[in-house]
């Protein structure tokens, strides 16, 4: 197929097709990882701007990291260090990276439609690193990468898996790019938490809910834990954290009840002891670190595609 986004803000806009498209590419990527020369020339001389209005770990390094495996140079701006801290507006601020000849930004930012707003207004690609509670596209293709690796299916048709995505669903920019992608490529999703958290309208994305967590554990080939997102939250959800492990988290006994091939992942950071135990968040069946791997070589291959694409 031809790409034809110069931006990658949401997995809702994407078609299946396209979603395959950026694993194939992921594919082909991440085996520049395992070289011994870690570089291919495919984005050098264009410049890459990380944009990260809201703290991140995981996402800036790997697309910082991706961008100097592509050959780009590399910008990395935090709100607290800009003059968004001066009241300029993200507007502004974006529009005088374009004219210091940004070609790629990557923005994180607390408002839903955030990169969404920017790629409408910009020539240079824009990339949505998380945006609010809206959507997370690269953790959403890292999380089905790695599910399609794990269980050999890497023509991405997820037909006859079972994904179990738990924790705070209705705050989680995460879980709404993962539902969009997993159930665009076949898979059967079902959403488990907290009625406050996971509420009945989010049948309406073409998934299940429970909020019985024992109800499901025996039958699903992936559980995708979700931290409690504390940040996004303005009340309090649920009565203690300590209930919450004791309702919703996947203890040592109920891990017990997982099928031996069932994957156990998160997309980090892990409030160990609390949607997930620790010695579970180690263990053999848990991918969590190859998500993050796996993220550079996703990362690789949406800048590269994204990059390609002249504006219009
Ligand atoms: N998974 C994820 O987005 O992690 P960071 O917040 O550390 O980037």
């Amino acid at each position: 197929m031809n790409w034809t986004r110069k931006d990658l803000t949401s997995i809702a806009d994407l078609s299946a097709a396209e979603i395959r498209f950026i694993l194939q590419h992921s594919s082909n990527f991440k085996t520049v990882g395992a070289r011994d020369i870690k570089k291919v020339p495919a984005l050098r001389g264009k410049t890459l701007v990380n944009l990260f209005v809201e703290p991140s770990t995981r996402t800036r390094i790997s697309f910082e990291l991706a961008a100097f495996r592509l050959s780009a140079d590399v910008v990395n701006i935090s709100a607290s260090t800009s003059s968004l801290t001066k009241g300029e507006t993200l507007k502004d601020t974006a529009r005088n990276l374009e004219a210091l000849l940004a070609d790629i930004i990557v923005l994180r930012h607390s408002s839903a439609g955030a990169a969404q707003f920017l790629a409408e207004r910009l020539n240079a690609s824009v990339i949505n690193a998380g945006d609010g509670a809206h959507e997370h596209p690269t953790q959403a293709l890292l999380d089905t990468y790695t599910i399609c690796e794990a269980k050999q299916r890497m023509d991405g048709d997820l037909r006859g898996l079972h994904v179990a995505i738990i924790g705070d669903i209705q705050f989680s920019r995460v879980a709404r790019s993962n539902i969009h992608a997993l159930t665009k490529l076949g898979a059967k999703v079902t959403l488990c938490g907290p009625p406050t958290l996971v509420p009945r309208s989010l049948e309406s994305l073409g998934v299940t809910i429970t909020h019985d967590i024992d109800s499901i554990l025996g039958s699903v080939d992936v559980v995708n834990l979700l931290r409690i997102q504390h940040e996004r939250q303005r009340k309090e959800y649920f009565p203690s954290l300590g209930e919450y492990t004791a309702l919703f988290g996947l203890t040592k006994e109920r891990a017990r009840q997982l099928k031996s091939d069932c994957l156990i992942m998160h997309p980090g950071p892990i409030n160990r002891g609390v949607e997930i135990d620790s010695d579970i968040a180690d263990s053999g069946r848990s991918v969590i670190l190859d998500q993050v791997t796996n993220g550079l070589a996703v990362r690789m291959a949406v800048l590269y595609l994204c990059a390609s694409v002249p504006s219009a």
